[in-house]
């Protein structure tokens, strides 16, 4: 099986951006779509700007960001994506936004024994499989925020998927230098499965005044260990993200637990997404 060396990435988000990075600096080459123009310049200047903190922080030598900056190609258009060997999409966790993207690389993508995966959160990886000519081919491939510290990635074949896709995505998460576990093709996964109810119990805890943010964070960072707790993590995670995979969980499972708090919707509507919007559970200096 030959490594891949020519990576597609479609959306250049939170999500799309990191793992542009990683592959960029993994030594891949790597060309990010994003719909339009002012989109594809932003994510130019979110990896930049990453790369940059990278050799600020001494993570990086001023010549890994350049040799990593110089395998980044930008376009906004998805047929610039025809000679990928695997292309990973990142866009916006919204299914038909997903479906039209697979199926537009499906038509797109020469080679018919590419890779196409998705990067999705909660949506069933096999409705995405069936919407294409090549369903033995789809398969999730899910990263953590933020890509470039977290060392998992899920990955996750459909009941249609190959065992050869299932072969090269394990290789191809090997050489982005993440660490892969396999996960059901149910929504949620296994991480968000777990920890989606634990974030929800959280806002309807901030919801029925019972609590205090700072208090719940600092009860799971101290008492748990854990980085952040639960409500500087939906801050990380974009608060939206949040909600639309509580959505495709309720809708898979009918569990009340996975019902998004009115809180959240709230929040979400008033435009206070977390960190990316400034303002979340707490508020962040641009
Ligand atoms: N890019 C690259 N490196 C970054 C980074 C970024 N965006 N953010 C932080 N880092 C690095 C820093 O450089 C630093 O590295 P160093 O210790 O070697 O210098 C290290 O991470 C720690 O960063 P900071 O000192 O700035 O800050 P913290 O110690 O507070 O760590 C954090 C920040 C890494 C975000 C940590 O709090 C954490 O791991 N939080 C939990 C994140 C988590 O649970 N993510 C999963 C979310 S669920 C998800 O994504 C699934 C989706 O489907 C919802």
């Amino acid at each position: 099986m030959e490594p891949v060396t020519r990576l597609g990435v479609v959306g250049c988000g939170l999500m799309g951006s990191g793992v542009a990075e990683v592959a960029a600096l993994s030594g891949l080459d790597v060309r990010v779509a994003e719909i339009s123009a002012d989109a594809t310049d932003a994510g130019r200047r979110r990896i930049a700007a990453s790369l940059d903190r990278g050799v600020l922080r001494g993570k990086l030598t001023t010549h890994q960001r350049d040799q990593a900056r110089a395998r980044l190609t930008f376009t906004h258009d998805l047929g610039d994506l025809a000679d990928r060997q695997v292309v990973i999409e990142a866009v916006a966790e919204n299914r038909d936004i997903k479906t039209d993207v697979v199926r537009a690389l499906d038509k797109t993508v020469e080679d018919a024994e590419a890779v196409l995966a998705t990067n999705t959160s909660s949506i069933p990886i096999v409705d995405l499989a069936v919407a294409t000519e090549r369903p033995g081919r789809i398969i999730g491939l899910h990263f953590f925020n933020p890509v470039p510290v977290q060392q998992l990635v899920e990955i996750i074949p459909a009941l249609t998927t190959s065992q050869e896709t299932l072969r090269r995505t394990r290789a191809l998460a090997e050489q982005l230098g993440k660490q892969p576990v396999q996960a059901p093709d149910r929504s949620g996964f296994v991480v968000n499965a777990l920890l989606v109810p634990y974030l929800l119990g959280a806002v309807r805890m901030v919801e029925s005044g019972s609590a205090r943010p700072e208090d719940i964070d600092r009860g799971m960072e101290l008492g748990r260990a854990h980085p952040m707790g639960p409500l500087r993590l939906l801050d990380l995670i974009g608060l939206d993200t949040a909600q639309a995979v509580a959505e495709s969980m309720y809708e898979e499972f009918k569990e009340p637990l996975h019902a998004a708090p009115a809180l959240l919707r709230r929040m979400v509507a008033a435009g206070h997404l977390g960190r990316k919007s400034g303002r979340g559970f707490y508020s962040y200096d641009a």
